[in-house]
Order: C-alpha cells, then structure tokens, then sequence
C-alpha cells in the first residue's frame, strides 16, 4: 500500500516507497532481475503505457492478455503462498480470500475483482502502472480506490520482488478490501493522509500504515497471525515474521509512530495489533489528536 512519495515538507530520501521515480516513465531499478531481459522490459513498458493511461483516463482497470511466462509465475507463486497463508495468515485475511475466490492457476484479471469488491464494499480498484506519489495514492484510498498494480515480477526470481507487483497486491492488499470494517479503516487512513497539514503527523500515519497494514501481526486464540501485505505477498517473510529471529513486542501507538524501518530487507522488528477493533479505535484516537477531520 505505501506506495508513496513524502509531500514536499519532507526530507528525501532514497526510499522508492517514500520518493518513487518520475511518473511518467518506467525505470526499473538496476538491482532488478529483469533488468537485463529485453522480452521483459519491453512488456513492462507496455503494461506502464496501458495501465497509466487507464488510470489518468479513469477508466478501471484493463483487461490484460498475460503471456505464458507471467500465467506460470502466477502457477509456480500463487499456491506455496496459500499454503503458508492456511498456516499463517489472519482470519479476516483468509475469509476474504476465499470468497473473492482468487484462482492459483490463472492470473485475476483487476476488472473483475474490482467489480467483486464494489459490490461488497464500495471499495474499487485502480490501475497503477507503479509507484504513485503519495498524496496521490491516498487521494485514491480516500475515495474508497485501492491503486494496483498488473505486471508481475520476474520469472528469474519468482520469490522476489524488489518493487510492488500484482502478487504483492493481488495476494497481499486486495483480499481484505472485501472486509466492510478493513474498507472503512483504510479510508480514514486515507482522508486523515490527504488532509494532514504536518510533516510528523504524515509521517506518523505513514509508519502506522506500514506497522500495520504493510507490516503487521494480529493475535489471534493467543498466537500471533499474519495480517500485512507485505509479510503476506512473501514466502520467506511470513515464516520469517513469526520465527525467533524477529523482535514482536506489543502495538503501541505511541512506539510505532516514533518507530523508522528499512523497506529494503525483511523486518526485524514487528508489532502485533491486539485485535482489529483496538487497530481501528487507535488509528480513530491517533487522528482525533492530530486534529484531523476525517468525516
Ligand atoms: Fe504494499
């Protein structure tokens, strides 16, 4: 979700999530595994110009003709990750994805699942050809439309990513959004992100985001689940979350607000939410004291 650029009276920083590139032209990163495949690139320019012009036209998302390499991307990820998520995921995680009935054997096609999520939630998809600036992306939120991307990562590295594709979104962000309550929280984050007239106050609803949304555990009958997307959308970051080699103390507000994280390595310290009601009613108190009007 946070794929954001800080407004203007932040410092810069070389987090593509915080500063992303220029819009209006593809750059993929040179540590990218695609980067030296042309048949790759040459796509990834396609699905940019298509998917941009879709979005800036607001025209929903496209439908896409994938090619035999993305369907067996989609084939070799999408299942290990349900397995892990039967495992480990949230049971609001879970539930959703199910009934949004995301097939392991064919890419989904945004249009559709978009209609799927209107239908329940009000909720919309929009196609994003990557990173979008971060006033932007939560303009998008606050209007009850989820930015997602429809390229996928490349075949060389299937478990890796080093920028939000459509496993990230597809598996991580999109099912909850089927969630009447996980629809009304990303909302108020969303208004509470536009109307935020401080820097601290967008940065700490930013790293409340990524504790949370991105980045977060739930617990669940005593046992901490899988509740963010990022961990979700990652075979080696969901064991690893709830494994020993990972710091898990208490979502505290007041701690996680003040709480800086590394994008670009699997997190070392994570918080776990209580539950989702305690998560909504302390984003609602975190926004009440900033003075945000989020109605
Ligand atoms: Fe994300």
């Amino acid at each position: 979700m946070d794929q954001a650029t800080a407004p203007a009276d932040q410092p810069a920083s070389n987090d593509i999530y915080a500063n992303p590139p220029d819009p209006d032209v593809l750059e993929l990163e040179p540590i990218h595994p695609g980067i030296g495949d042309a048949a790759y690139v040459a796509r990834r320019h396609e699905l940019f110009a298509l998917c941009r012009q879709y979005r800036l036209g607001s025209l929903g998302p496209p439908i896409v003709d994938y090619n035999a390499e993305e369907e067996r991307i989609w084939r070799e990820v999408s299942p290990k990750l349900d397995e892990l998520h039967v495992r480990h995921a949230s049971r609001i995680y879970l539930d959703a994805k199910r009934e949004l009935g995301i097939s392991e054997v064919a890419i989904p096609q945004l249009r559709h699942l978009s209609g799927h999520l209107t239908g329940r939630t009000g909720m919309h998809l929009v196609p994003a050809e990557g990173p979008i600036a971060y006033r932007i992306f939560y303009a998008y939120i606050a209007d009850g439309g989820f930015p997602c991307t429809q390229f996928i990562r490349h075949g060389s590295k299937p478990e890796y990513t080093p920028e939000p594709d459509m496993i990230h979104d597809c598996l991580g962000h999109v099912p909850p959004l089927l969630n009447d309550d996980y629809a009304a929280l990303l909302r108020m984050i969303g208004r509470a992100a536009v109307r935020a007239r401080s820097g601290d106050h967008v940065l700490a609803l930013k790293r409340l985001s990524w504790f949370s949304i991105e980045f977060g555990l739930i617990e669940e009958a005593d046992e901490a689940r899988v509740f963010g997307a990022g961990i979700l959308s990652s075979m080696s970051e969901i064991p690893y979350s709830l494994s020993p080699g990972v710091e898990r103390r208490p979502f505290v507000t007041d701690e996680v607000i003040e709480t800086d994280y590394d994008w670009t390595k699997m997190q070392e310290l994570l918080f776990v939410i209580p539950s989702f009601g305690f998560l909504r009613q302390e984003v609602e108190r975190l926004v009440q004291r900033m003075g945000i009007d989020v109605s």
